[in-house]
């Protein structure tokens, strides 16, 4: 395991809960094209990795496909579990991938790639537990991360805190791009190797997201505001008020809800 992989366990350890009340919300915008783009229909042998809350194996299971799945985190597998009833779902950290070779008609993976220590080994795996022709899609942000996921950071830059030193940037940044991603995938061997770029806005309640996604310790962002003292926690959060003020929702029905835009890329390639 690589230096930023003991980072990320530590990042995850019992993070499940606070996950699933965001960032998962956000991130279920993306289930159904990364299925769509794998070809997981009824029948299909799927494995989905980092699975989270497990709700891209819930969408693969409610279509029929047959569904393993795995995660690093044991409470996020504990989720996963709760939300899919029966799924198989195993704990394990990519690169290790614990199924012989040729398993699944598709592999799929929601924004896991970018906490992978080693994306390009984790790539190679992933290959290798696809049956020949099978299909592959990965998500991942476009970085560095704008809207939704970087208002938080945004803020700490406007109220003029640093970020903390010691919290390891991920491998996978300067893959955050389509033409550097597409590139990975492809050295991994995959053919037709195609990377769009999605964008979509999240509606949400801007104190509901500064809580899960400031205040909860959930990713580097939350890392990073944890390290904060309380005055300077304050002074982001004015920054943050003011930041998220231009993302209101126009229509007077909103109940304060603002909407933040997102913006992924959608690796889709074959084996
Ligand atoms: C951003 S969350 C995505 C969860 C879910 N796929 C979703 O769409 O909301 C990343 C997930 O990947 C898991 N993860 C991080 N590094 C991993 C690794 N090396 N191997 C397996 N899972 C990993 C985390 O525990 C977490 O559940």
């Amino acid at each position: 395991m690589t230096d930023f992989d003991l980072y990320e366990r530590e990042l995850w350890d019992g993070r499940a809960p606070a996950y699933e009340r965001g960032f998962a919300r956000m991130t279920r915008y993306m289930v159904g094209p990364l299925l769509d783009a794998a070809g997981v229909a009824a029948g299909t042998r799927v494995l989905e990795v980092g699975t989270g809350p497990g709700f891209v194996a819930a969408e693969a299971v409610r279509r029929g496909a047959e569904v393993s799945a795995l995660d690093a985190e044991p409470g996020m597998a504990e989720a996963a579990l709760r939300n899919v009833p029966g799924l198989d779902v195993r704990v394990a950290v990519l690169p290790e991938v614990p199924f012989p070779d040729g398993t699944f008609d598709a592999v799929v993976g929601n924004f896991v790639i970018n906490h992978v220590g080693a994306p390009a080994a984790a790539l190679t795996e992933l290959r290798r537990v696809l049956r020949p022709e099978g299909r592959l899609a990965l998500s991942c942000w476009v970085m560095p991360g704008v809207g939704a996921l970087g208002v938080v950071r945004e803020a700490m830059d406007a109220a003029g805190v640093p970020w903390p030193d010691g919290i390891p940037p991920s491998p996978f940044e300067e893959y955050g791009e389509a033409m550097a991603f597409q590139r990975l995938v492809t050295e991994a061997g995959f053919a037709d190797v195609a990377v769009e770029e999605v964008t979509w806005e999240h509606v949400v309640d801007p104190e509901e997201w500064w809580e899960t996604g400031a205040l909860s310790r959930v990713g580097s962002t939350g890392v990073a505001i944890g390290r904060q003292d309380a005055a300077a926690v304050a002074r982001i959060k004015a920054e943050y008020d003011r930041l998220v003020a231009g993302y209101a929702v126009p229509d007077g029905a909103s109940d304060g809800r603002v909407a933040l835009p997102a913006h992924a890329l959608l690796a889709s390639a074959r084996h």
